[in-house]
This record gives structure tokens, C-alpha cells and sequence, in this order.
């Protein structure tokens, strides 16, 4: 074996600190796809007054951008991030946004290398040890689990645990007031994400009201953990 192969030197870990603490205080993160411009302000606010101030605003509409940018304006307690980021490109765009953490739905090499240049915290979508391993290898140990539910949920993620205990997982996709507990109480689970509390019935029906009580019962069950 060559001296370079005994000697890789590891790569230096990415800071989780902004991350950790803002979980810490906000372990529900809501996944949230604007389709008015004019909802965005009223639904972060209900959120926030029901306890959840970490938001996740998708790029699945042409507003996402805005929308980010006219939260942070409006409730500055709040901490607003992007979701459904898909492409290295987009970086840059939701850095001059105002975006304060990037989410994306899974992995590619340019995408990881995009995230690690932006210096803002981020997690990166896996859903497999192979992808996870992409990003270990880069110093990454904070992960979105997507698509939790359908990629073996509590079981999965206590199995990441084995080989990878220093990991820590938002898993999303399928998270719900059911199982949400039984999430947050896996030892490598920092937070989950959903969009169970900003549904388009409730955002059509601009009923902030049953947004807050929601945001409420979920900080709630987060209580005791
Ligand atoms: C996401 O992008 O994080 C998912 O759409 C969230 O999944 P959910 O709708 O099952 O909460």
C-alpha cells in the first residue's frame, strides 16, 4: 500500500453549530410551498406564534425567493431557509435571497460542492449509506432523510446509526403528529421536517388559526423529548 493511501488525511468536518441550535430550539422544521406571494408572511407568522421560528420554503413555485425574502423582513425571529434546492446553480441565487440554511431533496457531487463553497449551513437529501458516504467524505454529518417514511423511517436511521454514530438526520417525507414523536425520540434524529402544517386546503383557506394550533401541538409533542 502506497504511504498517500495509509496516510489520507481526513477532511476537516463541516461546522454544525448554527444548525444544531436552531433545531435545538425549533425541532419542527415546516415545509413550506407558497403559491401566493400574499400567504407568506401570515402563514410564517402563525407558525412562529405556534412555536416553530425554523421554516423551509420550497422552490416549488415561483415565489419561493420572494417569499423568503419578505418573511425575514417581516418577522426577524424567524429562521428561513430553502428547500427543493436541485441544482449547483440555484446556490447562489438563494444566498442573495437572504436564505439562512438549503435544503435539498438528494445528493450530487456538484450540488455537495455548491453547498460546501456557500458557507451556510445545509442539508443534503439521502436516502441511502452510499449517499450518506458521499457527504461523510466531505466532512458533512448533518442530513436530510428524504423520503423518510417510504425509505424505512425509524428503522433505517437506527440502522445509519451502527456504522455512522455521529450523524445526526431531519428526516421528512411522511412525518406526521403519529409518528412524529417516535422520530424525534431516535437518538440520531436532530429534527423532522413536513408539510402537514401548512396543507393547500388550510393556505387556500387562509386559516392561520388552525396553522398556529398546529405549529402549537407539534412544539408541544416536541416537549419531552
Ligand atoms: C419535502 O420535500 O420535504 C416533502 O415534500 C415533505 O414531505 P411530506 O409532504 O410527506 O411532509
Amino acid at each position: 500500500m502506497r504511504t498517500s493511501e495509509t496516510n489520507l488525511a481526513a477532511p476537516a468536518l463541516l461546522d454544525t453549530t448554527s444548525l444544531d441550535r436552531w433545531v435545538q430550539q425549533s425541532p419542527v422544521i415546516p415545509v413550506i410551498t407558497i403559491n401566493r406571494l400574499e400567504d407568506a408572511v401570515p402563514m410564517a407568522r402563525a407558525l412562529v406564534n405556534g412555536g416553530l421560528n425554523m421554516l423551509e420554503i420550497t422552490l416549488r413555485t415561483k415565489y419561493g425567493l420572494e417569499a423568503i425574502a419578505a418573511i425575514k423582513q417581516a418577522i426577524p425571529e424567524a429562521v428561513v431557509g430553502v428547500g427543493t434546492v436541485v441544482a449547483a446553480a440555484q446556490v447562489e441565487q438563494v444566498l442573495q435571497a437572504g436564505a439562512e440554511f438549503i435544503v435539498t431533496p438528494g445528493s450530487t457531487e456538484a450540488l455537495l460542492q455548491a453547498l460546501i463553497a456557500s458557507n451556510t449551513p445545509f442539508l443534503p437529501g439521502v436516502s441511502s449509506l452510499s449517499e450518506i458516504l458521499m457527504g461523510y467524505e466531505k466532512g458533512i454529518r448533518r442530513f436530510k432523510f428524504f423520503p423518510a417514511e417510504v425509505s424505512g423511517g425509524v428503522k433505517a436511521l437506527q440502522a445509519f446509526a451502527g456504522p455512522l454514530p455521529d450523524i445526526r438526520f431531519c428526516p421528512t417525507g411522511g412525518v406526521r403528529p403519529e409518528n412524529l414523536q417516535n422520530y424525534l425520540a431516535t437518538t440520531n434524529v436532530m429534527a423532522v421536517g413536513g408539510t402537514w402544517l401548512t396543507t393547500d386546503d388550510l393556505v387556500r383557506e387562509k386559516n392561520w388559526a388552525q396553522i398556529e394550533q398546529l405549529a402549537r401541538q407539534a412544539a408541544h409533542l416536541c416537549q419531552n423529548r
